[in-house]
């Protein structure tokens, strides 16, 4: 093994242990409660998410980001728009073992990223999907800055990740204590090298899920009726020639 591929396995290991650490508040145990709830025909959803291209663990240099993947999977299925969380300057734009380091310090200093605004109008939407990499066992503090920001309370929020072995990372549980009075449906947790190397095993598990939360699935969008596109196409289609409406950030 290559000394790089061994500072990221030891990097990553600590990242996965630390994926039981609690950073943000989160005091509520259980959303047990809520994962029998489904979404209504008529809901209209959003997906919002956060991901990063660049230098990735265990599949190198990637043109899109692994999370950036499933949120557009999750959109072209379900017909929900798109709104991607950048940051307002791209400080992320890191090799690996740096960007490590940076989240640390972001984390530890329970730092607020800003990103470009303007966000949606939330108040049009029923059902909000929202997705990130697990950064060191939790969401990007990035996401904090767009929680604290955007009121969601009353909708049905669906959280989902890409990781390298923390799974959902308690996702559900966090935005449960973030927005008290909001559904937090059941989640969904990707590897993010499947999302990158493996998208029919991630398109038959988003559409089992999708199909367990009440969605009707877009016939054409099926993973036996479609291949999801490979590697990176999603990012050079324009906005129109996608299905859903992407609202793109326009900064402040
Ligand atoms: C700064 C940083 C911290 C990470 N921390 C974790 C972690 O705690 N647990 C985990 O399973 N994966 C961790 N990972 C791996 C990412 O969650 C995983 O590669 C993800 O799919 C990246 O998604 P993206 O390409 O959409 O940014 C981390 C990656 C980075 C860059």
């Amino acid at each position: 093994m290559k000394p790089r591929s061994l500072v990221s396995l030891f990097l990553i290991m600590s990242l996965v242990l630390l994926g039981c650490r609690k950073t943000e508040p989160d005091s509520k145990e259980s959303v047990e409660e809520e994962t029998t709830i489904q979404v209504e025909p008529t809901d209209k959803a959003l997906v919002v998410f956060f991901s990063r291209a660049g230098d990735q663990f265990h599949v190198g240099r990637i043109v899109e980001g692994n999370t950036a993947i499933v949120a557009k999977m999750i959109s072209k299925k379900t017909g929900a728009d798109l709104y991607e969380i950048k940051p307002k300057v791209d400080k992320y734009n890191l090799d690996y073992k740096q960007l490590a380091e940076l989240a640390k310090k972001e984390q530890d200093g329970r730092g607020r990223p800003e990103y470009l605004k303007p966000a949606p109008d939330f108040s049009q939407y029923d059902v909000v999907f929202i997705g990130s990499p697990v950064w060191w066992g939790d969401w990007p503090m990035i996401m904090y800055s767009f929680f604290e920001d955007n009121e969601l309370q009353g909708k049905k929020l669906i959280p989902f990740s890409t990781h390298a072995g923390s799974e959902l990372a308690r996702f559900d549980y966090r935005l449960a204590n973030i927005y008290p009075y909001c559904s937090i449906l059941k989640g969904l947790a990707v590897l993010g090298e499947d999302a990158q190397n493996d998208r029919d095993k991630v398109g038959a598990d988003v559409d089992a899920w999708l199909k367990e939360l009440g969605f009707e699935i877009k016939p054409s969008e099926t993973s036996e009726d479609a291949s999801i596109e490979s590697s990176n196409e999603d990012s050079s289609q324009s906005p129109s020639e996608q299905k859903s409406e992407t609202i793109e950030s326009s900064g402040e």
